[in-house]
């Protein structure tokens, strides 16, 4: 196990920018010692496949080495596998006497096989993991993991060129879910606090996320993202990508006003479309894990639950309580991510992820 004594730093790589974050450690929470983002030209990255190696290894070297706020103490990494190329699901295995779960190789192999249902990636070219969450007497509840080994590799040998330790490399929900639920720093069992979902919506993807009593259930890719909404602004309004890109971050949902209705009403159309992704996920969850409690709050992160008024829009298309994600849960309330950059809006939600990573090994540890 590690020792939460060893500093470390979370690094988020996505198609369009790199974030990285260190924390320290105080009585109860933690308080950001270095934080930054840089972000990529288009092609760098693409799709979670890094295109130019060469290229994302000066941006990370540039980031550890003149990090704009604070400064990064450690050469140990935690950094996340693109959510894209990554698979999480929890599982059930029937416990029957035949099995013997005692022994860790069997176990190993039984859980495997089971996996191997489920997991849509091709078998041959991914690492699978998974962790045992509950064990009675009649079925193992295992949360299973999976990973393209190419992907891996690659992010591995990046980090590694550039001398760092790696300490994980992770799904990018399981650090989205560790920065903004409390119950992931302080696990409770006894408390049933009803299924909950998160949804990612960034520059290059978004995901769902369905999380109850300490774990994640699954998680789906949703084909929204920040970039595409702002392609489609720059189409039907006939502007550039950069115009687009302002008046997409200008918008207010709840604004009645007649300016910049055209967008509005661009972004609403492609909110619904979202909507009726999200309901099919809902109904997935519904039909595999109705064991579970029904989802009665949904959490919105990434760039995009900065827009104002997007809760409310979601939450009447849902049916659902929809809430903006808190990703500075474990952060200390004076700090706040707007402070560190001074630009004109608060990043928190951006920085998601990499929090979430920067987290784990003291939460893996408590
Ligand atoms: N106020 C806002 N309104 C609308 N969109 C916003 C706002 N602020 C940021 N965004 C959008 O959020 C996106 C960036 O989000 P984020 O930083 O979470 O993405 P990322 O982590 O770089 O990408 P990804 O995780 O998708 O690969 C951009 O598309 C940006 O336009
Ligand atoms: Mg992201």
């Amino acid at each position: 196990m590690f020792n939460i004594q060893q500093k470390f730093f979370g690094l988020d790589i996505s198609d369009f920018s790199i974030k990285i974050v260190q924390l320290k450690k105080t009585k109860e929470k933690f308080d950001i010692s270095a934080c930054d983002q840089i972000d990529l030209k288009p092609g760098i990255i693409d799709n979670g496949v890094i295109k130019d190696e060469e290229k994302v290894k000066e941006k990370i070297k540039k980031l550890i080495n003149n990090c704009r706020f604070g400064k990064i103490t450690s050469d140990n990494v935690v950094a996340c596998l693109p959510e894209t190329k990554t698979f999480i699901k929890l599982i059930e295995i029937e416990n029957s006497n035949e099995k013997d779960i005692d022994s860790h190789d069997s176990l190993n192999s039984i859980i495997i096989k089971e996996a191997e249902k489920h997991i849509p990636l091709p078998i041959q070219e991914s690492y699978i993991d998974w962790q045992i969450i509950e064990k009675d007497k009649d079925a193992l509840t295992v949360l299973i993991g999976a990973a393209y080994k190419k992907i891996t590799e690659q992010y591995a040998k990046i980090l590694a060129d550039l001398n760092l330790t790696i300490l994980a490399l992770e799904i990018e929900e399981v650090a989205i879910a560790r920065a903004i639920l409390p119950e992931e720093r302080m696990p409770n069992p006894e408390k049933n606090q009803g299924t909950k979902v998160i949804l990612d919506i960034g520059a290059s993807r978004s995901s769902f996320t369905a999380y109850d009593t300490n774990t994640i259930l699954f998680t789906i890719s949703l084909p929204i993202s920040g970039k595409k909404m702002t392609e489609s602004i720059a189409k039907s309004l006939n502007i550039s990508y950069d115009e687009a890109e302002k008046k997409k971050i200008k918008c207010n949902l709840n604004s009645k006003s007649k300016r910049n209705i055209k967008a509005r009403s661009v972004i609403i159309k492609i909110l619904s479309e979202f909507a009726n992704y999200v309901k099919k996920a809902i109904i997935f969850h519904n039909n595999h894990f109705y064991d579970h409690d029904p989802i009665n709050q949904i959490l919105l992160t990434g760039g995009m639950s900065n827009m104002p008024g997007i809760a409310s829009l979601l939450a009447e298309k849902l049916n659902n309580q929809v809430d903006i994600a808190n990703s500075l849960n474990s952060i200390n309330k004076t700090e706040k991510i707007i402070d560190n950059y001074s630009k004109n809006y608060d990043q928190s939600a951006s920085f998601t992820t990499a929090i979430g990573l920067a987290l784990r090994n003291y939460i893996i540890e408590e």
